[in-house]
């Protein structure tokens, strides 16, 4: 199957189906076993790729270096501020530029709409380090955490507590095409992207996956396999919505005693950061039922296995 991805993007969540997701989930899998093992897969010898970040990060840029490292690829890293793009270049003078000189683009921004104008005006492959509506890699992440704790994702019920943004979008999505249970705890008021919401729940319809938004946090943690955390606002929030916010999500922190009404064999997921205090307790984080760093190694596994399906 790899062949059907190669030299493709990887945009977003909605372009993938079913068998896709497995595949590139079980693709990194077997990069972890590789680098487990120590045995060498610098695939990808020779090429350059450019990293573009436009807004922080520790997972992802470190999983992305250290991933293209392994695979033999060799990264510029490329800040905005240093780019003549902060001087008002247009995107896609600057993409059609990359594409000259580099063999695929790693990029972190703002709107989706940004990734899919480099996908536009780049022939070489273009691979979505987060938008605002998806974060595909953490998606690939955490679909094989889940795989490695339960070895399986039907008849699995995972209650996600936090921002609606990119991180819930995917794993709703994900959840939908692999017939998991989902349900999103949502303050009065927040309401999801409807056509996200709509596309889930078509998925849903043929696997069989349950997927609801509600208010009701005892009734979302009740059964739960998964609880799965993230934080409450999302970077480049103005203080005066992170106030509303977090006043919001307030009865829906993930306490010790909120993880019981969870099943006795829950795990915790959090795409990190967390904010201790604010939509998790440190208890719950430093738990054993805590697998936010298997997750977050997850990181670097499933970069690979991504750029290994999609680059030339
Ligand atoms: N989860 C995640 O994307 O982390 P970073 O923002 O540190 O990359």
């Amino acid at each position: 199957m790899r062949n059907q991805f190669k030299g493709k993007d990887f945009l977003a969540f909605k372009d993938l189906n079913r068998e896709e997701i497995e595949f590139l989930t079980d693709l990194s899998l077997d990069f972890k076993k590789k680098f487990i093992a120590r045995e060498p897969h610098d695939y990808f010898k020779g090429q350059v790729w450019a990293a573009l970040f436009e807004k922080n990060s520790t997972r992802t840029r470190n999983a992305f270096q250290r991933a293209a490292a392994d695979l033999g690829i060799t990264v510029t890293y490329l800040r905005p501020d240093e780019l003549q793009m902060s001087r008002g270049e247009p995107l896609k003078d600057t993409c059609r530029v990359l594409d000259r000189m580099y063999d695929g683009l790693f990029i972190r921004t703002f709107g989706h709409e940004i990734v899919e104008e480099c996908s536009k005006w780049m022939k070489a492959p273009v691979i979505n380090g987060l938008t605002d509506i998806a974060h595909p890699t953490q998606g690939i992440a955490d679909m094989m955490t889940i795989k490695e704790k339960f070895g399986k994702y039907e008849g699995l019920k995972l209650t996600y507590m936090g921002n609606l943004y990119n991180v819930c979008y995917t794993t709703m999505i994900f959840a939908a095409t692999l017939g998991m249970d989902m349900s999103i705890v949502c303050p009065a008021g927040i309401e999801p992207n409807q056509m996200l919401v709509d596309e889930a729940q078509k998925r849903a319809k043929v696997t069989g996956a349950h997927i609801e938004i509600t208010q009701d946090f005892e009734q979302a943690m009740k059964d739960a396999d998964i609880v799965y955390g993230n934080a409450e606002y999302s970077m480049g929030q103005t203080d005066e919505e992170i106030t509303k916010l977090k006043k919001a999500f307030e009865p829906y922190q993930v306490t010790a005693d909120a993880m019981k009404m969870a099943k006795s064999t829950a795990i915790y997921m959090h795409c990190l950061p967390a904010h201790r205090g604010e939509e998790v307790t440190d208890e719950v984080l430093e738990s054993p039922q805590s697998v936010i760093f298997d997750e977050a190694e997850n990181r670097m596994h499933s970069i690979k296995g991504i750029i290994a399906a999609y680059a030339n």
